[in-house]
């Protein structure tokens, strides 16, 4: 199993391996991300069995021990499985999550304390700024929450976009064609009322990168995906209630 590592963005490093066999015959990639800043942060652990590849990737760009945060957007084995591993290599990495996410499993779950990140709440890196953006159950699951690095206009999306294969590491194409497609043979989104208006209200951010956990990183208008991503939800929504 082969971890590739590509820049995506000036100091935004992707990791990402695919998984043969997993959301049909193309497989699926999984994606974690390291922000390169005086302090270094990285969103996504990968799962237990992933962390040997992964964190050898890591320690292709920096000396992994010096990982100052480590966040994700909810609780997952690919979003945040091998963080006591992670914790154990770095040993300053401060845990960070949502606050309802600290309190429902991170508390108990992490092996140091974790830093609960208030909704909005900016994480200076040096070089970088984080943005927390609560997005309860968007993707799924309650403790739910993106980043956006403001220096780079980069979303990390967790699973929205989510599309099977591999693919280049970047792209201006489509992403918006095969993430429905998906969602409508393998509907891991919890549409809420709450889905559409957190969809726009992140597009009005007018990302200039995404970076998705599951297929390519995305450069162009994201702000055009990302509403045609709430067009959808809308309309499924609607459809159900007419039901
Ligand atoms: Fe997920
Ligand atoms: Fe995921």
């Amino acid at each position: 199993m082969e971890t590739r590592v590509d820049e995506i963005a000036d100091k935004i490093y992707r990791f990402s391996t695919l998984i043969p066999g997993v959301a049909g015959p193309a497989g699926l990639t999984f994606n974690q991300f390291l922000i390169d800043a005086d302090e270094k942060l990285l969103f996504h652990t990968g799962q237990r069995p992933l962390f040997p590849a992964i964190s050898a990737a890591a320690a292709r760009v920096i000396d992994i021990s010096r990982l100052r945060w480590i966040t994700f957007s909810h609780v997952e084995s690919d979003e945040c499985g091998a963080l006591n591993e992670w914790l154990a290599v770095a040993p300053r990495a401060i845990p960070a999550h949502g606050r309802i996410g600290c309190n429902i499993w991170l508390n108990d779950m992490a092996d140091r304390s974790p830093r609960a990140l208030a909704h909005g709440e900016v994480l200076d890196l040096g070089g970088k700024k984080v943005r927390r953006i609560d997005t309860p159950h968007l993707p799924h699951c309650w403790d739910a929450g993106l980043i956006f690095e403001e220096t780079t206009g980069t979303l990390f999306t967790s699973d929205i976009f989510t599309q099977p294969g591999d693919g280049p590491a970047l792209t201006e194409g489509d992403v918006i064609g095969p993430a429905i497609a998906l969602e409508k043979v393998l509907p891991f989104t919890a549409a809420s009322p709450d889905t559409v208006t957190m969809l726009r209200t992140l597009a009005a951010l007018s990302p200039r990168k995404l970076a998705l956990m599951h297929g390519p990183s995305f450069s162009g208008d994201a702000r055009v995906a990302l509403e045609a991503m709430a067009n959808f939800y809308d309309e499924k929504l609607r459809d159900a209630l007419a039901r």
